[in-house]
């Protein structure tokens, strides 16, 4: 077996909804990356409640994880090979969170874009742990000597937050944190909304006719490709312009990303067709690709035991390198070593 040198971090909020851009832009490229690396596969369910509110729903955050790792599993996620495991269950990321939160600057933290957009979003209320989301992210990235972060492409930004507060630290301190390199795979790393092609899709979108969600009845899925906006060129043109043709481009890259064949073999191939024609064969493949998933993921998703057993391997793995990345940052900044 090749000795795999490098170690890849990378984390989804569990959520049940998983959409198909999750999938399109990350989720799909895990089974192949951990034959490369040292895979973290985490499930960021701290990062959930700054979205998460009501009672009832805090119930349900055990069902979405559980139904995360049932989807990471379904996509190729093996636990033998990378580390896999809940973010709440390893107390250190909670811990460093605040300590870098006092090396992180408050200027750039109000720069952020999803942030921005998400003030927006919620207008009335928000809470200030989405203002430090992206802290948080640093702490999950920095804890275990990453060397590659990978993300879809609206976390760029965060990524590069990351990069800058552990410089800012290693400045002081030495070389302390490993500095973390973005892996962004450019091919479908940006599946936008159904209805509102200039928009990212988002499982928390208002209206779910804009977002394909995993673990949806085909049908339905049939019913919201049919529906998705495209535009009004007259005889209709099937070609890859995400500014001037960004409902068609959006569907060109799904069937582009999930058949493995080239946007410019696409455009040929629909020379003179209908944007039914397109829709149909989209829906063709996506249902293709999500009846496989669903398949697998009903399987894992009825052995809980496995699931749990999952989890309390994969989190003292995690722990055990999280403990000493702690204990070396109390350390330099003159704390009490913990004592464990
Ligand atoms: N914020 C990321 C998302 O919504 C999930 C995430 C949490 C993450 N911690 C991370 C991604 C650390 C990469 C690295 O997609």
């Amino acid at each position: 077996m090749k000795k795999k040198k490098l170690t890849l971090f990378s984390a989804i909020q569990p959520s049940g909804n998983l959409t198909i851009g999750n999938y399109i832009s990350v989720l799909r490229y895990w089974k192949y990356l951990q034959k490369d690396y040292k895979c973290i596969f985490c499930i960021a369910d701290l990062h959930s409640l700054t979205s998460f509110k009501k009672k009832k729903e805090n119930l349900s955050i055990k069902k979405s994880i559980l139904d995360t790792l049932a989807l990471y599993l379904a996509c190729g996620v093996d636990p033998n090979q990378s580390i896999v495991f809940i973010q709440s269950s390893v107390s250190e990321h909670s811990e460093l969170n605040w300590v870098l939160s006092c090396y992180s600057s408050y200027q750039e933290l109000t720069r952020m874009t999803q942030f921005k957009s998400k003030i927006l979003d919620y207008r009335r209320h928000i809470n200030s742990g989405l203002f430090n989301y992206p802290v948080l992210m640093a702490s999950d990235i920095l804890l275990y000597k990453t060397d590659k972060v990978h993300v879809g492409e609206d976390q760029k930004q965060h990524i590069e937050l990351t990069r800058n507060i552990a410089n800012k630290f290693n400045s002081i301190y030495g070389k302390i944190f490993k500095i973390p390199d973005i892996l962004i795979y450019k091919s479908g790393a940006r599946i936008m909304s159904l209805l509102d092609p200039k928009r990212k899709m988002s499982k928390s979108d208002k209206n779910v006719k804009s977002t394909i969600f995993l673990l949806e009845d085909p049908q339905d899925i049939f019913l919201k490709i049919k529906s998705s906006v495209t535009d009004s060129d007259l005889p209709p043109k099937i070609v890859f312009d995400m500014y001037k043709k960004p409902g068609i481009s959006n569907l060109l890259i799904i069937l582009s990303t999930l058949s493995g064949i080239s946007l410019c073999e696409l455009e040929k191939h629909f020379l003179g067709k209908s944007y039914f024609e397109l829709k149909k064969e989209v829906y063709n493949i996506v249902e293709k690709n999500i009846l496989k998933i669903q398949k697998k993921f009903f399987f894992y998703r009825n052995k809980k035991k496995l699931l749990y057993k999952i989890f309390s391997e994969g989190s003292y793995k995690a722990s055990k390198i999280a403990k000493k990345t702690l204990a070396k940052i109390y350390k330099v900044l003159g704390l009490f070593k913990k004592y464990q």
